[in-house]
């Protein structure tokens, strides 16, 4: 049996959460030989959900800065993945998302003419800078890539719609409903002693996860004031806001919602607490894209902090709703489903348009499939 040696790049929190259930998956999967190689653009979240998932990478390229810039994430990744594609001269490498990371392992492999798995592929909002870098990085990877795994069939249809051919193209689901499945417990007992104290039974739980590049400042102070409002006028309301690392988002919220005796603000949670406080919640205030991804199954209504989404198919369910960035907008659009009850019960009802709990499963059977594809095509020697 020819073995295919498979790469998996993984750079920020995301990734790693949503490539751990594969890379379970591949590790077990005797057809293939599994290497791990983080750029670590991410360094404390990344490491969090390395601990979490038992995850042990065998390179780490440990590239992140305070503050860093786009071009720093590119420049060193792209200088320490040659190293190791050259040294390891995998058969495929796999690259999840949008990330700077993402587009940096593709071009990497490209550069090497090594074959490139896209995990998450197909994502649009059609508008260069939003979100950004993100959009553009996705329709980068799309270019290079040889095997794209769609999370759905409207992702699938945009990367037809951009000549992709359809023998190349998978819809397996997102993986990131894979996680979901083993972090969410009944009776789960918090880590974090702040959440082990909330009492759920009596607050309402407003959850905040806020970081995109393109809201950091002005629309952030926005989302951040609409909040504060809201548990002025809602007294049964507590704001949960686990902070991501970034010092840019940390001024905000010092700024804005620091020192309100019902806002708890934390450092990032394990993926264990984060999920199941999700679970717990009764209105998500989010940019993030896996959260966007995650709270639909959990029957949790989502107040999207972005005018537009790549991810359109829980709007499509009701089950989450854009709000922008205007404080205006977000307070009336929150506060109409704390006080309507139906409002509300028509927002929480549970969907899963991101998957069924198998994408991993898929993905790891269509790269066994693709044994001759991937083992025997002709690619040249690399770029040295
Ligand atoms: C990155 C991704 C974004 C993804 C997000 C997930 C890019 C361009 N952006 O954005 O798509 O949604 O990750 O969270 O790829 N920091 C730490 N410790 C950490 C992580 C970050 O201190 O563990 C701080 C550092 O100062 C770092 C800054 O946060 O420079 C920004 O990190 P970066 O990866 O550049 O951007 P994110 O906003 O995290
Ligand atoms: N998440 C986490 N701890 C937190 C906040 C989020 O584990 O404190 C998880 C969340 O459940 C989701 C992922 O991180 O699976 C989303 O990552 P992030 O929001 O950083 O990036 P994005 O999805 O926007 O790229």
């Amino acid at each position: 049996m020819d073995i295919i040696k498979v790469m998996s790049i993984v750079g920020t929190r995301p990734e790693a959460i949503k490539m751990a259930p594969l890379l379970r998956l591949l590790a077990q999967a005797e057809q293939v030989e599994s290497v791990l190689c983080l750029t670590a653009q991410h360094r404390e979240m990344l490491d969090q959900v390395l601990a979490l998932f038992a995850l042990h990478p065998q390179y780490d390229l440990d590239i992140m800065q305070p503050e860093q810039s786009l071009t720093h994430i590119t420049a060193r990744a792209l200088e320490g993945l040659e190293k190791v594609m050259c040294r390891e001269q995998p058969h495929l490498v796999l690259v999840q998302g949008d990330t700077t990371t993402t587009f940096a392992g593709a071009l990497a492999a490209f550069y090497q003419r090594i074959a490139v798995g896209h995990v998450e592929a197909g994502l649009r909002t059609g508008e260069k800078y939003a979100p950004f870098p993100e959009e553009i990085n996705r329709c980068l990877n799309s270019v290079i890539a040889d095997l794209h795994f769609a999370p759905t069939t409207l992702a699938r249809d945009n990367l037809l719609r951009e000549g992709i051919s359809p023998e190349r193209i998978f819809v397996t689901g997102n993986t990131v409903i894979d996680a979901l499945q083993t972090t969410v417990q009944p009776g789960y007992i918090f880590g974090n002693p702040a959440l082990r104290e909330l009492d759920f039974s009596a607050r309402r739980v407003l959850l905040l996860e806020t970081h995109r590049r393109e809201n950091l400042g002005e629309p952030m102070r926005q989302s951040c004031e609409a909040i504060r409002r809201l548990l002025d006028d809602f007294p049964d309301t507590v704001l949960v806001f686990p902070m991501h690392k970034n010092p840019a988002v940390r001024r905000v919220a010092a700024a804005r919602l620091e020192g309100h005796p019902r806002a708890v603000l934390l450092e990032p949670l394990d993926t264990l607490d984060f999920h199941n406080l999700m679970a717990r919640s009764c209105l998500i205030f989010t940019d993030s894209g896996g959260i966007q991804e995650e709270a639909p199954s959990l029957g949790v209504p989502v107040i999207v902090l972005r005018a537009v989404t790549e991810r359109p198919e829980a709007v499509d369910a009701g089950t989450a709703v854009l709000a922008g960035t205007d404080v205006d907008k977000i307070y009336e659009t929150a506060a109409r489903l704390l006080q309507d009850r139906a409002a509300y019960a028509q927002m929480a009802r549970t969907a899963n348009p991101y998957g069924d709990g198998r994408a991993s499963e898929r993905i790891t059977q269509i790269i066994m499939d693709q044994a001759p594809y991937l083992l025997h095509a002709k690619r040249g020697s690399g770029n040295r």
